[in-house]
């Protein structure tokens, strides 16, 4: 199976959901902008999508200058996240509501199969999400814990005591963090289903971290101020996320509030970014703004539903080898060679 396959058959998988375009921006004509209104977010942004646009229009603003007449060499991409080895800096991001939002063709549970076992064949970790839908048989967990912990769960932020009992069962499947998505507080559909969020005080916050022996992830940072609270914490990991634009709308894309963080929580955690990653390229100029590690959502969830596990094989190798071509191109030889001097 290669990603145009994965790509055909996701296309008649979420008929209704995701017309799989050859250019996934969240534009106002798109499908998935066209079906929320009144409905399930689908697999769009909230609003009017300006958010899930910006994301991809902040990454098509940046250009990017070559460099080849220097010594050439095999780029190194090998890394490593919070002491596991991956051959490259590209995750999948933490998503989940394949019947509510992604056209239900596939179940939950397989659809978390096949997001973390394809990562770890490519040699990469898949985040899995959490959704009122299947919460109470937590799948994400058993899939985690099916794959030997080689995975990260990102709960809800779900009320406290809650949050407390499923971050243990995270910790006894191995997984290699835990976390939550602070802005699924943007959550209607959570509370509508019964299983209402919340903002977490830093108090609530450190309790979470205190709770676990896993390192802890805090995912959906855009701000100066919370990004400076987050240190606060004790997490190991900020991930700068606006959702893939779907929780709060008018937001700037993701690339654009990047430059503005990196200098409060660079070196003091970890840093991931994600929102309107498509290739290798896009993933290239997040790590030259300063992320760490790069996640890509629609991309991974349209190679899992139409590809399974040998979909997201594909996907993340698609991924691979255009970062590999962005390093040869811009005469990047290691990972810590790509910074700002890449764009023009
Ligand atoms: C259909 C869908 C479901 C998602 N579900 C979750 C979730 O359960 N938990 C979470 O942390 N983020 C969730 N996200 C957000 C992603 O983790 C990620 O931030 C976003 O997809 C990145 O933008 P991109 O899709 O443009 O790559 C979801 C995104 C989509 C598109």
């Amino acid at each position: 199976m290669d990603l145009t396959d994965a790509r055909e058959k996701a296309r008649e998988r979420m008929k209704g959901a995701c017309a799989v375009y050859k250019v996934c921006d969240g534009r106002a004509d798109r499908l998935c902008q066209g079906i929320k209104y009144g409905k399930a977010l689908g697999m769009g942004g909230a609003g009017k999508g300006a958010s899930f646009t910006a994301n991809v229009e902040a990454l098509d603003r940046l250009h990017l200058k070559t460099r080849l007449i220097c010594e050439h060499a095999e780029p190194q991409m090998k890394t490593s996240f919070l002491g596991q080895e991956v051959g490259f800096p590209i995750f999948c991001s933490s998503v989940s509501g394949v019947k509510i939002s992604m056209g239900g063709a596939i179940g939950e549970l397989e659809f978390f199969r096949a997001v973390i076992q394809g990562c770890k064949s490519a040699g990469t970790i898949a985040f899995v999400g959490d959704t009122a839908e299947t919460f109470e048989d937590r799948p994400g967990v058993q899939a985690i814990r099916e794959a030997g912990g080689w995975g990260v769960q990102i709960f809800k932020p779900r009320e406290q005591k809650v949050l407390l009992r499923v971050i243990q069962e995270a910790q006894a499947a191995g997984a290699i963090a835990v976390g939550v998505d602070l802005d699924g507080a943007g959550s209607v559909a959570m509370g509508l289903k019964g299983q209402p969020v919340f903002r977490k005080s830093l108090n609530e916050l450190k309790e979470l971290v205190e709770s676990t022996s896993l390192p802890f992830i805090l995912k959906g940072i855009t701000s100066e101020e919370d990004a400076a609270a987050a240190l606060e914490t004790g997490c190991k990991v900020v991930c700068v996320s606006n959702h893939g634009g779907r929780t709060l709308d008018s937001m700037p894309g993701v690339a654009e509030v990047l430059p503005r963080l990196v200098p409060i929580l660079k070196g003091k955690v970890v840093v991931t970014a994600d929102g309107g990653v498509r290739t290798g390229f896009d993933a290239f100029k997040m790590l030259a703004l300063g992320a760490d590690f790069v996640m890509a959502g629609r991309e991974f969830i349209r190679a899992a539903i139409g590809g399974g596990a040998e979909g997201v094989v594909a996907e993340a190798d698609f991924l691979f080898q255009d970062l590999r071509k962005a390093m040869i191109m811009t005469g990047c030889n290691s990972l810590s060679d790509i910074d700002g001097h890449v764009f023009t």
